[in-house]
């Protein structure tokens, strides 16, 4: 077995951010063995095409690959935002958050804001191509896309209510990364098509907890995103976890009703259907109804939902 804290395997389809790194294949024998030196490119001849699907980096490469991954992606994302290709743009997007929640502790959060400057700044230029961002669905469900979504929906909602630049990226990163937690809870409840005992939901319960503490103990102690990560999850009739709070903040609020709007219209369960936007919209309602979320924050997502301002044609769903 490979030691997973001594090598990391690479995504193939990210190949091209690895030129300037040493790169690992296994040997039919099962040792590690040199790939390629630092800086060798992949057309080089003298590389086996048959090892390239399976390679490994040094822990200590990881930075610098994520942020060859990050520029990289910047110029596609200027490129594919002008062509309006908004699946290009969320395919890019996938496999860079997916690479950077695989080891939140071991660094790879430290290119996140980054990622949401050049999102911000896309949005401002083209806003229909992040907007449809959280609109495309896709077959399968990972704590990934689902993150993705919640961003896309919140700098759309900070765009809708004038936000400043500055509370748009916060915001921003703070969606990106309010389900950080869930990488330390196992694969096996997050994905369970069936109920969770009251023991793997308690675990379940631990991802506000434990999202907090990785943003802490990464250096990432931007009020919003520690706040987001750790009430996301909360309601203020005190229904919530993991504290059951009834005082909650504007952007813990916020990821709490955009998190549920998420997961209600993904199609990512296996034993139900996505709902529309308005289905969903109404059983958010009951819940602000029954005071468990904040009718303000909620009406103003969902008109930046609609692009209908509030004389529009949903001024009577209110
Ligand atoms: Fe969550
Ligand atoms: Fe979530």
């Amino acid at each position: 077995m490979l030691d997973k804290k001594k090598w990391i395997q690479i995504r193939n389809s990210n190949l091209k951010y690895y030129e300037e790194v040493e790169l690992y294949y296994k040997s039919p024998s099962g040792n590690i063995v040199i790939y390629k030196p630092e800086g060798m490119k992949f057309d080089d001849k003298s590389l086996d095409k048959k090892y390239i699907d399976d390679l490994y980096i040094q822990p200590k490469d990881k930075i610098k690959c994520l942020r060859a991954a990050q520029k990289g992606f910047s110029e596609g994302l200027v490129s594919n935002i002008v062509k309006h290709d908004t699946g290009k743009v969320k395919n890019e997007l996938v496999n860079l958050v997916d690479e950077t929640l695989s080891q939140p502790r071991s660094g790879g959060l430290e290119t996140a804001p980054g990622l949401i400057d050049n999102i911000v700044s896309g949005y401002s230029s083209q806003p229909d191509v992040v907007k449809n961002l959280a609109r495309i669905s896709f077959t399968d469900y990972t704590t990934t896309i689902h993150s993705i979504n919640v961003m896309a929906l919140t700098i759309g909602y900070c765009f809708y209510n004038h936000m400043t630049e500055k509370e748009t990226k916060e915001f921003g990163l703070a969606a990106l990364l309010h389900d950080v937690g869930k990488t330390e809870v196992s694969g096996e409840i997050l994905t369970a098509s069936r109920g969770l005992t009251d023991l793997e939901f308690m675990q379940m319960k631990k991802h506000p907890t434990i999202g907090f503490d990785i943003l802490r103990y990464t250096g990432i102690d931007l009020k919003v995103a520690t706040e987001g990560a750790l009430e996301h999850h909360e309601k203020l009739d005190g229904s919530g976890y993991p504290e059951g709070k009834t005082k909650i903040s504007d952007c813990g609020m916020l990821l709490g009703i955009i998190d549920c709007y998420e997961a209600i219209t993904n199609d990512d369960r296996p034993y139900r259907s996505a709902m529309q936007p308005m289905a969903a919209l109404q059983i958010l309602k009951k819940d602000v109804d029954k005071g468990k979320y904040n009718k303000k924050i909620f009406e103003t997502f969902a008109y930046s939902l609609t692009d209908f301002d509030r004389s529009g044609k949903y001024k009577d769903f209110f």
